[in-house]
């Protein structure tokens, strides 16, 4: 039996041509992320399983985490996201770090989920989080700087940022509703899924959580309430620090782009306070593009000390469906500038001067690994998309010349050997 040539489901395998188009992501990325000062960390990819039991939340725990089993007894995890590792590592240097902690890193995290547009096993992430500073000012930068990010993929006018607050939910549940920590976080789920599942399966969790008709009549008044009714009917802290992180993202320019949300739960335990998503607004992608929010506890399970951040996960697979869905994506260049032919072996020697010369110039060149005529090799550099190829014809090398065509227009020069460099920029 021969073996499949498949990857494991929900994987994927990156042909040249889409590490082309994740390097030119990944690129951009760290450019954006570079320049509001953030440093790139990053982390193992096995961690001990507890890391992520104590505060991810029962559905990425039990339902979703790949972990085995080691030769030494170890209960280890593959990393299911980023951030309890960052946690960890804050934590373990905790004093030594300048503060505020701005950090990024792209990991690839794994979940066991059911693959579909926008999901698969395995995807990486960019990760940001900023630990310290003033928490409202610090969720502002980093809304400012996500969307930035999508700005520079040009994808700006198809986006929409939902914000919300877990101390206006937890105010809303607990002192409206008057529900328990258990019965808030099992409420939570079911909003946090309302949208996916429709308003019949909704009803009916919510009827199978025991939550009794008036509670499900006051929750709805809450949901169909404004922010601006939400600020007079509920006040709470939640409230207060949705009012001053508004009025910080207005003055980033963000006005229009960031709206509140009272849906957004995010389905992750450790968030404490504000909690974004961000949503093509085309409606062609239903899967956010990128989530997270404050957390106030996670540094505290290392130890005593306590530092709150606020971070984000934007993953490649959201992201590269958006830039597809909006025609974002550019024509990708190939690795490779110029193609020196090699016609004889005996003209090795010249080839691979004129080769060190190109790249000493910082280009990207390659030759041939068999001699043959320039009909063969032409075809060669074009399929590897080349820019420019260098033919070495008898008789312009007798002058110390060789021929220098520009492959997309067909044009062709005589240069000197020494001038091939400069022939072939640009
Ligand atoms: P998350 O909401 O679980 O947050 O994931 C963040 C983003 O990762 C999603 O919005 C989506 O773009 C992408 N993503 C998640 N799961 C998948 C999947 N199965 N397939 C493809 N893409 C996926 C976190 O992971 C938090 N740790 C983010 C964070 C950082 N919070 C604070 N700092």
């Amino acid at each position: 039996m021969s073996l499949s040539t498949q990857p494991y489901k929900g994987t994927r395998d990156f042909y040249p041509k889409d590490m082309r188009i994740q390097r030119w992501m990944f690129a951009k990325m760290r450019q954006v992320v570079e320049s509001y000062g953030y440093e790139e960390y990053d982390g193992p990819m096995l961690e001990p399983f507890e890391l992520y039991a104590a505060k991810s939340g029962e559905e990425l725990v039990n339902q979703q985490l790949y972990w085995m089993i080691d030769r030494g007894d170890r209960k280890m995890a593959v990393r299911p996201e980023m951030t309890p590792t960052l946690a960890r590592m804050v934590a373990g240097k905790i004093n030594e770090l300048p503060k505020p902690v701005r950090w990024y890193s792209i990991p690839n995290v794994w979940r066991y989920e059911r693959p579909q547009r926008g999901r698969l096993r395995e995807h990486w992430q960019l990760n940001v989080d900023v630990l310290g500073g003033d928490p409202l000012l610090a969720d502002a930068e980093l809304l400012s700087l996500a969307f930035d990010l999508v700005k520079s993929f040009g994808g700006e006018k198809h986006v929409a940022i939902k914000i919300n607050n877990r101390r206006l939910m937890d105010h809303v549940f607990t002192s409206v509703l008057g529900l328990d920590a258990s019965a808030a976080l099992a409420v939570s789920k079911a909003i946090d899924a309302r949208a996916k599942i429709g308003e019949a399966a909704y009803a009916k969790w919510l009827g199978d959580l025991g939550l009794a008709p008036e509670l499900q009549t006051k929750m709805e008044i809450f949901f169909k309430s404004s922010f601006d009714e939400i600020a007079v009917n509920y006040p709470c802290q939640g409230v207060e620090e949705l009012k001053s992180l508004f009025a910080f993202l207005k003055d980033s320019g963000l006005g229009q782009q960031a709206v509140f949300d009272a849906t957004v739960m995010r389905g992750l335990d450790y968030y404490t306070g504000t909690v974004f998503e961000m949503y093509d607004t085309s409606g062609e992608n239903n899967r956010a593009m990128f989530g997270g929010g404050r957390y106030d506890n996670l540094i505290g399970m290392f130890g005593k000390d306590k530092l709150s951040g606020v971070g984000l996960g934007f993953g490649d697979v959201t992201l590269r469906d958006f830039l597809e869905t909006h025609k974002l994506l550019p024509e990708m260049k190939s690795a490779m500038d110029v193609f020196v032919t090699l016609p004889t072996k005996e003209l090795r020697g010249i080839s691979e001067k004129i080769v060190r010369s190109l790249r000493e110039a910082g280009l990207r060149v390659a030759t041939p690994l068999d001699a043959g005529g320039f009909g063969v090799q032409l075809k060669q550099a074009a399929k590897h998309l080349a820019r420019h190829v260098v033919l070495l014809g008898d008789a312009e090398l007798a002058d110390g010349k060789v021929v220098v065509k520009e492959l997309a227009t067909g044009q062709q020069r005589t240069v000197a050997i020494e001038d091939v460099a400069k022939a072939c920029q640009g």
